[in-house]
């Protein structure tokens, strides 16, 4: 099959390369014509020692489209909403569309499933799958085992991602129903694992980050369910697992993030020395406002929020969840 790919970061090409595995014909676009060049000559910025083979880099938009039937999406989710808009007026034909970023949208609290529905013409749209779980870019480039879900509303479209993605080798990939708890867990795990980080820049240790990780999964559990998600979503694949690894690897750039806030650096700061994109910190504002919105119980968002968004020094935002009433677990 065909496939084109939306976004040449760190996971756009991972996920280029394990469908070029497969067997697929794969293209990937970026704005950045650097990382396309690089791309053209056989490696990538990001992971100077990989070999890139057979991945077509263009860089327009309509090559892209034009290109394949299947268009997976994976640029940093501030710019999904803009770049689908371009996406739906280059379009002639129908496309699975396929997202692998992990992100809310703050004000509207909307996941990449709704900004498709905002954006793109019912008519171009055969099918939308999200494909997510504990994965880091770093380990799936060296082909090392991972496990994903393919979630669609569509069982036949979960299936259709589910086949062209898992190989027997290296990536095993379950199908769901349940895209919004997919989606929502996806995306919060990243503001539960720049908590993480803030907590191992005070100098905070494994005791803290086990209770971060198991009151954390109650938080995202929380929200997932008010947005309409299952419960046994959150405690799978592409909730607690994808916390799991984010929240205690040096791979995560949302748990360096919130080490560097931990340190001292200011949100803005933080994220603007990283390199690559921290989603964990505007997932902490969609995480609030949603609490806010559906009166849910977050203390830890509440607490991230305030150090993040209201300059509040992080050991006075733990002292206030430590200071809560005492009850039962
Ligand atoms: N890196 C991982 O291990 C990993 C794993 C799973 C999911 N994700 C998610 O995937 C998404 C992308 O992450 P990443 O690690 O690849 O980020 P990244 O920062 O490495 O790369 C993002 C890329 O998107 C490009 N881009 C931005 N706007 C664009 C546009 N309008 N059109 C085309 N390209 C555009 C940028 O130039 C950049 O190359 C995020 O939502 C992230 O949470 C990342």
């Amino acid at each position: 099959m065909n496939v084109s790919v939306l976004g040449a970061g760190a996971w756009g090409i991972t996920i280029a390369q394990t469908l070029t595995d497969n067997g697929h014909s794969v293209s990937i676009y970026d704005v950045n014509k650097d990382f396309v060049d690089a791309i053209n000559n056989g490696t990538h910025p990001f992971f100077k020692d990989n070999k890139i083979e057979n991945i077509k880099g263009f860089y327009t938009l309509k090559e892209a489209l034009d290109f394949a039937p299947y268009i997976v999406i994976c640029v940093p989710t501030k710019f999904t909403r803009s770049l689908l808009k371009e996406v739906n007026k280059l379009l002639n034909d129908e496309k699975v569309f396929i997202n692998v970023s992990k992100g809310i949208e703050p004000d509207t609290s909307k996941c990449v499933r709704e900004i498709v529905d905002d954006e793109i013409d019912k008519k171009f749209i055969r099918g939308y799958a999200s494909l997510s779980g504990p994965s880091h870019a770093e380990e799936l480039i060296q082909r090392k085992l991972t496990l994903l879900v393919s979630a669609s509303f569509d069982k036949d479209i979960a299936k259709e991602v589910q086949l062209l993605f898992a190989n027997g080798k290296y990536l095993r990939v379950y199908t769901s129903s349940d895209v919004i708890g997919c989606e929502i867990g996806g995306a919060i795990k990243n503001a539960i694992a720049v908590v993480s980080g803030v907590l191992t820049g005070l100098g905070l240790g494994e005791n803290a980050r086990a209770a971060l990780i198991s009151r954390g999964i109650l938080e995202i559990e929380r929200v997932v369910v008010a947005m309409g998600g299952k419960k046994e979503t959150a405690f799978g694949l592409t909730g607690m697992g994808d916390l799991i690894v984010t929240a205690s690897s040096m791979n995560s750039r949302n748990f360096n993030a919130g080490i560097a806030i931990g340190k001292g650096e200011s949100a803005a700061d933080a994220v603007n020395h990283s390199k690559q994109t921290v989603e964990g910190v505007r997932a902490v504002l969609a995480a609030y406002q949603i609490g806010k919105t559906h009166n849910i119980e977050l203390p830890i968002i509440n607490a991230a929020y305030s150090v993040l968004y209201e300059n509040v020094d992080p050991i006075n935002a733990i002292k206030g969840v430590l200071s809560r009433e005492l009850k039962a677990e």
